[in-house]
This record gives structure tokens, sequence and C-alpha cells, in this order.
């Protein structure tokens, strides 16, 4: 009679004792993944729950972290169809990037507000100043649009100084010829300073185009893009990397410049193909351990390189490696967290905006892994576009481990000079919601994620002099 009233899942186990040995058995199996799996996750996750609860003291963090949400009608086509030219050919679809490279599509102010929208930060004031206006025109404190295209950041330790160098694209845009990209001639490199991150003095054209030897790498008529600068603490000297072309680009070189201070005058060394190969888009990205590397597009756009500079910055070394091969990724901006690498890197159209991937790597050598678009909020098309713009940096906000600031480039082809900024909070933090792209290991990584805001502010507290 007993027996009729056992339950069912104790009908597998006939004798008593065997059951309850395998019971043990599984148990302290399951203990002992679920130790190896917390012991695994502990192991990096105990760092991002650092930056978490850093964020989380400060309740701006936390703001910045929301995702902000954004609502872009698509006017209708322009003119109206008769249902017979309907039928005949089919409308073609206006997605928001044709209005977006279309220079007479009524949704331009959306993308570059005009002039009632400049933000001057000498004029601002109360609780409107240190906000940034991603796309807006961002003024100097002379009261000039900001030229620093393609831009990096250096902070000078000395002085303790942020300096903004970039292309200065204050010219006509135009094309070279037919088939031509839209440019502007050289003017040179604009580097402006700031203590405040915000509040911008232009300091000069610290390397500037030249005017009248043709053979010059710095020619007006050919291409000087995406300067960064890097200090070397050995030499003392501050070094510009950037990428030099022609106007076809088919030159595909890096040149180096130097200088005693950060704010000019740097003085051009010359140019390379590195290890030989062509270099579009670069950056460079100086180690913890002093030691530099450049990163450039080659093959064609094809892949990425990367190789350590020589001990005073001015030269690459033979090594390289050949990273993201066949990925066709260019504009690429480094950081590093933790001890890993990270970079965000765009795809290769030209001005117009396309997807930013996040990659990481153990090693600045890799294997990089791809880890998905970093974007988060705007809407759809504006993650899949980087907000309308194209990294070119990423600034660590040392106060604050795991975030930093996204500088990416919201390109004006039409007119070149009134490129816009894209500054955004980047945060590394919480796990990765979608599976590495040629691992099936379990990742460890934290999630690299882009907010995007219409407007925003550093978190007070986040200065390096407080
Ligand atoms: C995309 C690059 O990222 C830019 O720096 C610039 O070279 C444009 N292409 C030119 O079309």
């Amino acid at each position: 009679m007993r027996n009729l009233y056992r339950k069912p899942t104790n009908l597998h186990c006939n004798a008593g004792s065997r059951c309850s040995i395998s019971a043990v058995l599984w148990s302290v199996l399951g203990c002992l993944f679920l130790l190896h799996l917390y012991s695994n996750i502990d192991h990096k996750d105990g760092k991002v729950e650092e930056v978490q609860l850093r964020s989380s003291l400060h309740p701006q963090f936390r703001e910045l972290q929301q995702a902000e949400l954004l609502n872009i009608q698509i006017p209708s086509p322009k003119g109206k169809r008769s249902p017979r030219a309907a039928k005949r050919r089919p409308k073609r679809t206006t997605t928001l990037v044709d209005e977006f490279m279309d220079e007479n599509s009524p949704l331009r102010h959306v993308f570059f507000p005009g002039n009632k929208s400049v933000v001057d930060p000498m004029k601002a004031a109360g609780n409107d100043s240190y906000y940034y206006y991603p796309g807006r025109v961002w003024l100097d404190t002379d009261g000039n649009p900001i030229q620093a295209h393609g831009g990096g950041i250096l902070y000078d330790e000395k002085s303790r100084t942020y300096y903004w160098y970039g292309e200065y694209k204050d010219g006509p845009t135009y094309h070279a010829h037919k088939k031509g990209t839209a440019r502007v001639d050289i003017i040179g490199v604009g580097c402006y300073s700031s203590k405040d991150l915000w509040t911008w003095k232009h300091e000069g054209i610290v390397l500037g185009a030249e005017e009248k030897n043709e053979t010059h790498d710095l020619y007006k008529s050919d291409v000087l893009e995406r300067p960064k600068v890097i200090y070397n603490d050995n030499t003392g000297k501050y070094v510009m990397w950037m990428h030099i072309d022609d106007a076809n680009y088919t030159k595909a070189a890096v040149g180096v410049a130097i200088s005693d201070t950060p704010y000019g005058p740097f003085n051009y060394l010359g140019s390379q193909r590195p290890h030989g190969y062509d270099s579009r888009d670069m950056t460079v990205f100086k180690d913890d351990d002093g030691v530099a590397y450049l990163i450039y597009s080659s093959e064609n756009n094809s892949e990425l390189h990367i190789g350590p500079l020589t001990e005073d910055y001015l030269n690459v070394t033979s090594v390289m490696r050949r990273v993201l091969i066949g990925q066709r990724r260019e504009a690429p901006a480094l950081f590093k967290h933790q001890g890993t690498y990270y970079m965000i890197t765009s795809g290769c159209t030209g001005w117009a905006p396309n997807e930013a991937l996040a990659h990481a790597a153990e090693s600045i050598f890799g294997p990089w892994e791809a880890m998905g678009n970093p974007c988060v909020g705007g809407n759809k098309l504006f993650r899949l576009t980087t907000f309308f713009a194209q990294s070119t940096f990423v600034l660590p906000l040392p106060r604050f481990p795991g975030s930093f600031i996204l500088m990416a480039d919201r390109w004006n082809p039409a007119d070149l000079r009134d490129s816009r900024y894209v500054w955004l909070p980047l945060i590394v933090a919480g796990p990765l919601d979608q599976p590495l792209q040629h691992s099936f290991e379990f990742s460890l990584w934290s999630k690299v994620s882009i907010y995007w805001h219409r407007k925003w502010r550093l978190p007070q507290g986040w200065s390096r002099f407080k």
C-alpha cells in the first residue's frame, strides 16, 4: 500500500542508498560548476561592479546611461505623382541617410541645426552651461566655430590642460574632378586648449599647409586628415601623426610632425607607407607602459594594421600585426579599460555615416573580437549610423574608471567646414547582450555602450583638478 503513495520521481530509485549517492554526487558537481562560473565572472565582473558602483554614486552618470529616444518623421517625397506615373515606375523610398546626404532636404536642420541654436560657451550661463549639444555648432572662446575635425585630444600633464587637435577645414568645399570626393584644401591642423573640456581657446594652426611647393606632402591641394598628438616622456617632445594623401587618396601614407610644446608650432618631418603598406584612416594609441602604437586601415581599407612606434615615437618598427582582416573598417579609436583593449570603428562609406562596431582584445595585437554596435538610444536609424557621425577618438575620464567620451564627426559633405561634433558618453560596463562574432567561448568582457543624448554634461567631480 505504501508504494502506491510514492511520488513518481522516486520510482527510478530502486535502492534508496544508490539514489542518495547519485543525488549527492550531482549536487557536488553542480556546486563545483557554479563555483567555477562564479569565480570566473567575479574575476572580471568584480571590476565591472566597481564601475557601476562608482557611477551610481553620481546621479548624473545614471542619467547619462538612460536611453534617450528620438522621433524623426521622414517627409513625404517631393512633388505629387499621378496614379499612372506611380504605376509605371515604383517610387524610390527615401531613407534618412538620403535626407542626410541631400543638401536640399527639408530635414537639413535636424542634422545641421542653424545659427539660432549656436551654443556660445562664453555667453551660456547658469543651468545651461557645460552642456554638450551633439550636432550643433560649437564655438571657441572667440566666438568662432571650432575647426578640429577628425581630431583627438591630448591631456598635457605639465600644464594640466587638454589640447584638441583636428583638421582645420574652414575653406570652400569642392570636387577636384567629376569622380572626386568632396574636399577642402589643406589649411592645417587646428589646436584648441581647455581646462574643462568645454570652453575651448583657439591656439592657432599648429601645422600649416604648404602654399607653393607642389611636391610637398602638405601642399594645399593634397590631403591631411585625422591628426593625433601624443607626448613622449623620454624625449619631452609632442609628436603628431596624421593621414597624408593626394586628392585621389592614392598616396595612402602617414606623416609625422614634432613640437616642443603642445601648442606648436609642429615641425613636419615627412611621410611613409608604414611597413610598406597603404595607410588611410589612422590613429595612435599610447599604452600605460609608454609604448605607442600606430593603427591604420590598409590593403585598400580591407583590414587594420597595428604596430608599435620606435621609442622616440617618430617611426614605426618592423613589428606589425594584421587585424580585422576582410572586415573593411576605418576611423579606428582605441582605448583601454582594466587591461582590456577596446576599439570603435566605422564602415567605409566616404563621408556618409554608417554603423559603428565595438571590438575588444586581451592583447593590442589581437585577436580582436567584434562586440556589435555600441550605440544606445536615439532611434534605430540613429543607432545604425552612429548618430549620423563617425568615430575619431575616445577620451578616458580618469576619475570614473570605465567612463569615456566618444568623439565623432558628423561630416557635412556639402560644406565640410560646417561638419559638426558628436560627443557622447561611452561606458564600459555590464554583460554583453549578444554572442561574439568569431568565438564560441563565454566572454567575460564588458559591454561598450555609447548613449545618445540631445544634450548632456559631464558629471560633477569628473575633473582631474579637484
Ligand atoms: C572616410 C574617412 O573616415 C574620412 O577621414 C575621410 O577620409 C573620408 N572618408 C573621405 O571620403
